[in-house]
């Protein structure tokens, strides 16, 4: 038997857009193929030479497969069941359909496998929309730029590295940093929004993780209310690495279903890191030539034509936007690995946690030097604006001052208040997990520490001050908290309401 030969990007591409061709004017198809060999549950068939990549097909005993790769002589296929249950010269016949998941309005809430088998012990997802798995991602003119925030509802994201729908920002680092914490805190706070709108529908797919640690994902989000507008898409390291290689295409193609109804979607990969060695997997089996750190060499394709899928549909087509969250594992903070830097490379800006700041307690870990959103900026509302102007100095005058002061030198006075001021913007930005933040006491929390507020009070009191600030402020200020929703630039009038309500709530506070 040859190897199959490594295929190279763009004839994927027409493969695929052919397919779409194929299978929409209906064309007769049959042509059946020999199973020749079967290694771990990755088929290498003859005979399926009509066939295209991604394209369900039909095993002899009724279990179903799709074509990874094609050559001239074979075809190699992963399995969608048992892969031990397909024995070397039985029959293969093509289906005609691009391999496709079914999708209905009901989904929202359920966990699936990325083949739309229910994990949830309920009954199979109804009857819906066939959704295929590889799809070419919408052309520019479809699109529109994004201008909408999509809002974390933590403070050191939503100030310092905005995100806005349509967006694709990785979160970065290694692991045990809170990365998947970062992600679902999104998830939890799309709970929040106005009463005017939906919320956005958020997808969660859980790739090559500890059964355990999905099921505790699934807890959280049942706990916080997230489920009923959330799906859940999992394929952990137990199942074979077909379904953790599909599991992300499973995810955008459910995504695809809603942002095609106008809906705003949320999907989150956790992680890119494990799909990417599924896919090295996959590929070693078949022999595909190994390229750098033993990848196949269409692994960047792979995750760009995924991550293309991320999405602001213009309004005349719709509205709707797919914001895309992968999450990639680095080894010792490496970013400059492979996989790491092959997905910075295609998303639009980064989220980088880092072990020394989670050490010393500063949750979320994350490096706000190194963190960057290229398009978020363009949909922070002018409220939020407002505010990160000072809070933006004060931590980068922080971050040098506090390397210089090491050294333990004379300070100045001026030169001390600022790292004391820097210090408090840094204590303002912890935020525990599960407690996402409304826009508004997000900005008046950092408001008031920038300002001044918090200058007289111990930096190890800030936290202590931000909590009863915010209860104060949801008891008195719920005027002053509408205003900030409208997500306008605070006047006059509402930036004396904000004094006057700080100052009454510091003569309650005692440090
Ligand atoms: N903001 C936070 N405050 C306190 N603990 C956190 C925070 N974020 C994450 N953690 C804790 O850190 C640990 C690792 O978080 P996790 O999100 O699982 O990391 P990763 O996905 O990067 O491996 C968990 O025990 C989690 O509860
Ligand atoms: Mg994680």
């Amino acid at each position: 038997m040859s190897n199959i030969t490594n295929i190279n990007d763009e004839s994927i591409l027409k493969q695929i857009e052919r397919n779409l061709m194929d299978f929409s004017s209906d064309v007769k198809v049959q042509n059946v193929g020999k199973v020749e060999k079967n290694t771990d549950g990755v088929i290498t068939s003859t005979g399926l030479t009509q066939a295209g990549i991604g394209e369900e097909v039909e095993f002899e005993n009724g279990v179903m497969g799709m074509i990874l790769g094609l050559d001239e002589d074979y075809a190699s296929i992963i399995v969608l069941g048992e892969g031990n249950s397909i024995s070397e010269g039985s029959t293969v016949k093509r289906t005609g359909r691009i391999l496709s998941i079914n999708v209905h309005d009901s989904i929202l809430g359920r966990v699936i496998n990325p083949i739309g088998l229910p994990l949830d012990g309920k009954p199979e997802i109804k009857k819906g929309t066939a959704m295929p798995l590889e799809k070419l991602a919408a052309g520019v003119i479809e699109r529109e730029s994004v201008d909408t925030p999509l809002k974390t509802g933590i403070k050191a994201i939503d100030s310092m590295i905005p995100i806005g729908r349509g967006q694709r920002e990785l979160i970065i680092g290694d692991r045990g940093l809170g990365k998947t914490a970062i992600a679902i805190d999104t998830i939890i706070n799309q709970k929040h929004h106005a009463k005017d709108q939906k919320p956005v529908i958020c997808i969660y797919v859980a790739i090559g993780q500890k059964q355990s640690t999905v099921a505790q994902v699934i807890n959280v989000l049942k706990e916080n209310d997230a489920l009923p507008y959330s799906i859940v898409i999992a394929a952990s390291a137990s199942e074979p690495v077909a379904l953790q290689y599909l599991a992300p295409f499973a995810g955008v193609a459910i995504a695809e279903y809603f942002c095609a109804q106008g809906r705003d979607v949320l999907i989150v990969y956790d992680d890119l890191t494990k799909h990417a060695w599924a896919y090295r997997q996959l590929s070693l089996v078949l022999r595909r030539p190994a390229g750098r750190e033993a990848y196949p060499g269409d692994i960047f394709y792979l995750h760009s034509r995924l991550l293309e899928r991320a999405v602001k549909l213009s309004k005349k087509n719709g509205g709707g936007s797919i914001t895309a969250l992968p999450i990639i594992e680095t080894q010792a903070g490496d970013i400059s690995a492979y996989i790491p830097t092959n997905v910075i490379s295609i998303t639009d800006g980064q989220i980088f946690v880092e072990s020394d700041l989670f050490n010393n307690g500063i949750r979320p870990a994350i490096n706000a030097g190194y963190s960057v959103s290229r398009v978020g900026g363009a949909a922070q509302t002018s409220a939020m604006k407002s505010v990160i102007g000072m809070l933006r100095i004060a931590q980068a005058q922080y971050r040098e001052l506090a390397a210089f002061a090491q050294f333990g030198s004379e300070l100045d006075a001026d030169t001390r208040s600022q790292l004391e001021k820097g210090k408090r913007t840094v204590e303002v930005l912890k935020q525990a997990q599960y407690h996402p933040l409304s826009e508004p006491l997000q900005i008046m929390s950092i408001w008031a520490v920038t300002h001044g507020y918090t200058d007289d009070i111990p930096a190890e009191d800030v936290l202590r001050f931000e909590h009863d600030y915010i209860e104060y402020l949801q008891r008195k200020g719920k005027k002053l908290l509408d205003e900030l929703a409208t997500g306008k630039k605070p006047s006059k009038e509402t930036q004396e309401l904000m004094q006057n309500v700080t100052e009454d709530f510091k003569k309650t506070f005692s440090a």
